[in-house]
């Protein structure tokens, strides 16, 4: 589908055959008691080299089929996955340990829990694509945390200067990517066609300018801290690597955007019509920002699996369900995972493709979110 005009998308969202309305207006987020990923320890390691080369797709994805014969990780590889390195700007890398607190096995591992009632695997939902032509929409909430990464990602605000990716748009398992060295975050504004900023003058002065000459284009950020959690590395969880696919940024300088707020991943059952969004920077689709929502077909405990469309340059965006507060009635979106990209999963020893992505667990929303805001104390609920 070409860009198709706001209402119509509107129309198309709320109205969708397939929507379960009932289900998304009565849904409440369900607060979680989140544990504490504390850090132990720091070392300084070397400088990266920087060398690897950007992936589009992985390959040979250890499935649910495959997953599930592995055995549950205990605590100690839990927090070895999850331990992380920071790289900063000036090429200073650390290594950091962590620790738990208020861990609970049972909360974290809630799908396996509930296996018996697995999904059939089974595509429904309408998996369109819409470009986000209106350049009004494109610059306002929700569409305008979407950012583009200079990689050739996609990642979305999580706070006034942190940005939430895929991993391997920065790492490959072994090294960072060439482009991570010199990363920059570019945030869509509203500027004239010269490129300065649009003018804010009178009213009358207002008036004159022309709207075609306004127009969408990257404000462009430096980042100054990466953080990716080992689990991602080469080495340290072979299997699952794809369950830490995820990463935070940290910008230079805070932006005046609203970000979407993190949440733990509720199980499909629980999100409302069992669907996802995300917006990203499709390859395929220059210049222009794309959403989509679709049903999940699958699930395990770290991944979601789904056939939302999507191409290349949408990694790394942030998937989110959207809820109706039930007091404001107001809509509310929290994101729930991370869009990893198209893979080849082993199914039971065959290869089928999939869109995948990481799901938040209790435990990752805690480091994300100690990532973000450095200190505990507001990272308590999710
Ligand atoms: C991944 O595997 C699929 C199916 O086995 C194959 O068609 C594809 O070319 C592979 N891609 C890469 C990058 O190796
Ligand atoms: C690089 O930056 C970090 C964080 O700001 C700082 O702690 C470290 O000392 C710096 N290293 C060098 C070699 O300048």
């Amino acid at each position: 589908m070409g860009p198709i005009p706001l209402l119509l998308l509107l129309f198309l969202t709320v109205l969708s055959p397939f929507s379960r309305i009932k289900a998304e207006e009565d849904f409440t987020w369900e607060i979680k008691k989140v544990p504490l990923v504390i850090n132990k320890k720091t070392v300084t390691l070397s400088s990266p080299d920087f060398k690897a080369e950007a992936k589009r797709e992985l390959n040979g994805t250890c499935g649910i089929e495959c997953q599930s014969r592995l055995p549950l990780p205990s605590v100690s590889d839990l927090q070895d996955f999850l331990s992380y390195e920071t790289v900063y700007e000036n090429g200073t890398r650390t290594s950091t340990e962590v620790y738990f607190r208020n861990f609970d096995m049972q909360a974290e591992h809630e799908v396996i829990k509930d296996s018996h009632s697995r999904r059939k695997r089974h595509v429904y939902g309408m998996d369109s694509r819409f470009s986000i032509s209106d350049k009004q929409f494109v610059t306002n909430y929700p569409f305008s945390t979407s950012v583009k990464v200079s990689t050739g990602c996609t990642g979305i605000l999580v706070s006034p200067k942190h940005v939430l990716t895929a991993a391997h748009c920065i790492h490959d398992g072994k090294d960072y990517i060439k482009g991570a060295k010199k990363l920059r975050v570019g945030i869509l504004k509203l500027r004239s066609k010269g490129g300065g900023k649009r003018r804010k003058g009178s009213k009358r002065g207002k008036r004159e300018a022309k709207p075609a000459e306004i127009k969408p284009s990257f404000q462009w950020t430096r980042v100054k801290r990466t953080q990716v959690p080992k689990g991602w590395f080469k080495g340290v969880t072979d299997d699952v690597a794809v369950d830490y696919d995820y990463a935070i940024l940290e910008l230079k300088r805070p932006q005046k955007k609203k970000f979407m707020d993190l949440g733990i991943s509720p199980t499909v059952k629980k999100m409302p019509g069992s669907r996802i969004h995300f917006s990203g920077f499709d390859d395929d689709r220059p210049g222009q920002l794309v959403y989509r929502f679709c049903s999940v077909s699958d699930e395990s405990n770290d991944l979601l699996y789904q056939y939302c469309d999507a191409q290349p340059g949408s990694s790394g965006s942030g998937v989110y369900i959207r809820l109706k507060d039930p007091e404001s009635k107001k809509w509310r979106r929290k994101i729930i995972g991370i869009f990893s990209g198209h893979q080849w999963v082993d199914v039971n020893g065959q290869q089928q493709d999939y869109n995948v992505a990481v799901r938040i667990t209790p435990l990752k929303y805690a480091q994300i979110c100690f990532w973000i805001h450095g200190n505990y104390a507001g990272c308590r609920d999710g």
